[in-house]
């Protein structure tokens, strides 16, 4: 097992360059599967969960070739069956289910196992392929979906209590596109991911309209071609980085970014006193500010602020004077770092889904458990300018979600170290 240790107290100075978005690419990698055609998929990030997509697709019969970040698929003949063994590992294989019913009429699909960052049902999911004529029964851990006849549009509704479900919208899509008749899908996650997600399917000769709002309308059509697409920069990526020019940067520009999908943290970052500027050519840039203040933020779905920079943003504020509040409602126990952060002595302290966070004025470097990928990432920009080496272990989790992050740290001046154990 490696861990990373984080020698505190450098300031950052340079450039770094976005990856391709894991979360835009792993949906599309699914898609794939609707059709027999060659589909190249480039600026696929080369992370343990984009891995994992490969893997599932060549067991499911596709051959996968994979090379200077672009995935090239060809899926002739491919199973139904998507065995426990690969699905357990990453829970975002379930979006294979969709492309399978579509193409096959049938699909197993083990049901992804419990999550660290908390209950993650796919009722949505099943409730969404039963609207569109499908039999689902979940049965010895696995899901066995049916429709003998194929499936038939619909309306569907992908709204929970915690907000749309991004990868639901995007399986109900990736079902649709090949159904009978139409499908509006209300209530759909308007996350850029999912905008991504129907920017490939049409490209590959499907009719989805309205990605990127809240109902999304899908004319079924015979068959779906090969296609190529560049996956959209990864917001959660670039925003980490942004965290750690705020925290510790002299000079930090990011290249590869939308700057437009990360509206709310860069509200919450210059209210924060942090200034963040636009540069052409698709680049921020940011330092750390001169007088910083605590501020408050309540995750949500998108355009809200993002659940998957909560942890991050939490480490921030652990350093920052006055009390920031924090609230979590996308996934209420999603706060695995705030143990670890007071550890390196912060000052957190939780109510229900809420950190209340007192800027301490300098955190102290310690072992630290890394639990999951955006927990790793906060633990490791903590470190970033706390005093001493921060040693973050199961290095794992970060490795799922960030391309070279070792790498991109060194190039702007972090002293970091990969090491085994
Ligand atoms: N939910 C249900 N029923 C469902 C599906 C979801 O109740 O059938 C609930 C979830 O429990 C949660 C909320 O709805 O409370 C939103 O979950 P969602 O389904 O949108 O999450 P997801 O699609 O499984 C994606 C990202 C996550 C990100 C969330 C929210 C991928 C591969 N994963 O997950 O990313 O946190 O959307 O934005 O796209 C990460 O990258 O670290 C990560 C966890």
């Amino acid at each position: 097992m490696e861990k990373l240790l984080v020698h505190g107290g450098s300031r950052l100075k340079g450039t770094v360059t976005i990856s391709g978005s894991k979360n835009s690419s792993l949906p599309i990698m699914a898609a794939t599967l609707l059709t027999r055609e060659k589909c190249v998929i480039r600026k696929v990030p080369d992370l343990s969960d984009t891995n994992y997509m490969v893997r599932i697709l060549a067991t499911l019969g596709a051959d996968v070739e994979r090379a200077s970040g672009n995935v090239i698929t060809s899926a002739e003949n491919v199973s139904h069956q998507a065995p426990y063994d690969l699905v357990r590992k990453m829970r975002a294989s379930v979006c294979v289910l969709g492309p399978l019913v579509g193409r096959l009429r049938q699909a197993l699909v083990s049901l992804p196992g419990g999550c660290v960052i908390g209950d993650r049902p796919i009722d949505l999911h099943l409730r969404g392929l039963e609207a569109l004529g499908a039999r689902v029964e979940v049965k010895g851990g696995d899901v066995s979906v049916h429709a003998a006849e194929g499936l038939r549009g619909a309306e569907v509704n992908m709204r929970g209590k915690h907000g749309s479900t991004v990868l639901g919208t995007g399986n109900i899509m990736m079902a649709a596109v090949l159904a009978k008749g139409q499908t509006i899908i209300e209530g759909a996650a308007v996350e850029p991911e999912v905008s991504d997600l129907a920017a490939f399917l049409n490209a590959m000769g499907a009719k989805v309209q309205g990605a990127g709002t809240r109902t999304i309308v899908i004319e079924g059509v015979d068959e779906l071609g090969g296609a190529e697409h560049v996956v959209i920069p990864d917001r959660i990526e670039a925003g980490t980085f942004l965290v750690a020019g705020a925290l510790a940067g002299d000079d930090v520009t990011l290249e590869n970014v939308c700057s437009s999908h990360m509206g709310e943290l860069i509200n919450f970052l210059r209210q924060s006193g942090h200034p963040v500027n636009e540069l052409p050519g698709d680049r921020l840039h940011i330092s750390s500010g001169q007088d910083v203040r605590g501020n408050d933020l309540v995750t949500g779905p998108y355009p809200e602020f993002a659940t998957d920079m909560q942890a991050q943003v939490c480490a921030l504020c652990a350093t920052t004077p006055g009390i920031s509040v924090v609230t979590e409602t996308v996934f209420p126990q999603r706060f695995m770092h705030v143990p670890e952060l007071n550890r390196m002595g912060a000052n957190i302290r939780m109510e229900d889904s809420t950190a209340i966070i007192r800027g301490v004025e300098r955190l102290s470097a310690a072992p630290v458990m890394a639990s999951d990928l955006r927990a790793s990432a906060a633990l490791v920009v903590a470190g970033l300018a706390a005093e001493g080496t921060t040693e973050v272990n199961r290095l794992y989790h970060i490795d799922r979600g960030y391309e070279n992050i070792d790498d991109k740290l060194h190039r702007i001046g972090a002293r970091v170290e990969r090491v085994s154990q």
